[in-house]
């Protein structure tokens, strides 16, 4: 394979962000391509669809990218919000799925002019109170049927505890059963589908930790998590199957579950993060792709002999505060930031331990622990085959969207 950015030196990144204003994010198109087809290979182990995560890439260009060169095993969209569906089906995207509940009669009807221009647009709902106000504010908007899917909770409960994401309203294959009754109240809501995300899986670092014993409870959690979740899938299965129902999907795992989730009772996987490998992946025992995505900071000032300073830089992802959803230094290796400090909102200090000199201008490379919610940042990627420029592409926010 071409050198990839992942495997510069420093000398080389200079080279490389010569003229370019920092700062500035790179994907590299060949390591992108390798996660793509790395992600591929798992699913087709077992003949499963990939749905892609949208919002972990959010740059247009790199959505359409992945499922052409995943094509035949990454089919369809998965859309955190209806305004990025429809922005997405305006890019020619047609098989959609919201994988996170709408509460807007706006949305609904962005659903309808989807469904109108021949696209597909599935809502994920959970609660009886999404069935009775969806089912009535779509009848006021048309006499087709909604396509809806039921999200239901993965999480591990263990011990009295909830082991995962709190989001939906669906936590046992009781729950389940009673929510199918309660649809079959709304004639106009045509259940196509299944979500069962299992977070605890898909989002734990299991080698996020320097004490052992928190790896190795977290590995303990892991391999429950896979046993629990597949026994769910198959509940699930065979309560559609008793009540003579028929789904056109099963949708679960992510990134971090993928190896798992290919072998359970699904139609259909999603990922999204591992192309372009944001650092949390780094610390995943089960991870099968490498980094594609660097930002570049510039060193705007020297706050002393030891001290470098960099414009920009708190990129900080969501979730749980901790210290791994700041973004790492990639390089110089020898740079760490203040603990005090951290990554700041519009600049960042940084110890010099070594003799390396910098001058106004060098970059500083990072990562970010999250690859999508970062790219808000940024109005373009540069994009970088066999280790040089060869373009650029537009970011969500490039184009001038806010999805939420
Ligand atoms: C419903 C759902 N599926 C899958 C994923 C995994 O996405 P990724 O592979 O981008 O981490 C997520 C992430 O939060 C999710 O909410």
């Amino acid at each position: 394979m071409n050198k990839l950015l992942r495997h510069f030196s420093y000398s080389d990144w200079q080279e490389l962000a010569k003229g370019i204003k920092l700062p500035a994010m790179f994907v590299d198109l060949d390591q992108f391509e390798a996660n793509v087809l790395a992600l591929k290979k798992i699913s087709d182990s077992t003949q499963k669809k990939l749905r892609l995560a949208t919002k972990s890439l959010r740059v247009p260009y790199l959505i359409h990218h992945a499922l052409k060169i995943g094509s035949s095993t990454y089919q369809g969209l998965m859309c955190f919000s209806v305004d990025e569906a429809l922005a997405l089906f305006g890019e020619g995207h047609k098989d959609l799925l919201v994988a996170y509940p709408t509460s807007s009669l706006d949305d609904l009807k962005k659903v309808l002019q989807i469904q109108t221009a021949g696209g597909r647009c599935v809502l994920a709902f959970d609660h009886s109170c999404h069935f009775s106000w969806a089912a009535n504010a779509w009848s006021k908007i048309s006499s087709s049927k909604l396509d809806i899917c039921l999200d239901c909770d993965a999480s591990l409960k263990i011990f009295g505890l909830h082991l995962g994401v709190r989001r939906s309203s669906i936590l046992s294959a009781a729950d389940f059963s009673k929510r199918l009754e309660q649809l079959s109240d709304y004639p106009n809501l045509k259940l196509t589908g299944l979500l069962h995300y299992d977070a605890q899986i898909a989002g734990l670092p299991d080698r996020a930790d320097e004490f052992i014993l928190i790896q190795k409870i977290k590995e303990w959690i892991r391999k429950i998590s896979i046993l629990s979740v597949k026994k769910e899938r198959l509940q699930f299965q065979k309560i559609l199957q008793d009540k003579s129902l028929t789904v056109e999907f099963i949708n679960g795992a992510g990134t971090g579950s993928i190896d798992s989730g290919v072998h359970d009772p699904l139609s259909e996987v999603t990922a999204g993060s591992g192309l372009l490998h944001s650092h949390l992946f780094d610390k995943y025992s089960n991870c099968h792709t490498f980094a594609a995505q660097f930002f570049l900071l510039p060193i705007t000032r020297f706050p002393s002999e030891q001290m470098v300073l960099c414009q920009s830089g708190g990129f900080i992802s969501s979730g749980e505060t901790d210290k791994n959803k700041s973004p790492e230094i990639h390089l110089p290796k020898n740079l760490k930031v203040i603990s005090s400090e951290n990554f700041g909102e519009v600049q960042t200090p940084f110890i010099n331990n070594s003799e390396q000199k910098f001058n106004l201008g060098d970059p500083v490379i990072c990562r970010p622990a999250k690859a999508g919610e970062v790219m808000e940042r940024f109005n373009e990627v540069i994009l970088v085959r066999a280790g040089k420029i060869i373009g650029q592409a537009p970011t969500y926010r490039g184009l001038g969207f806010n999805f939420f």
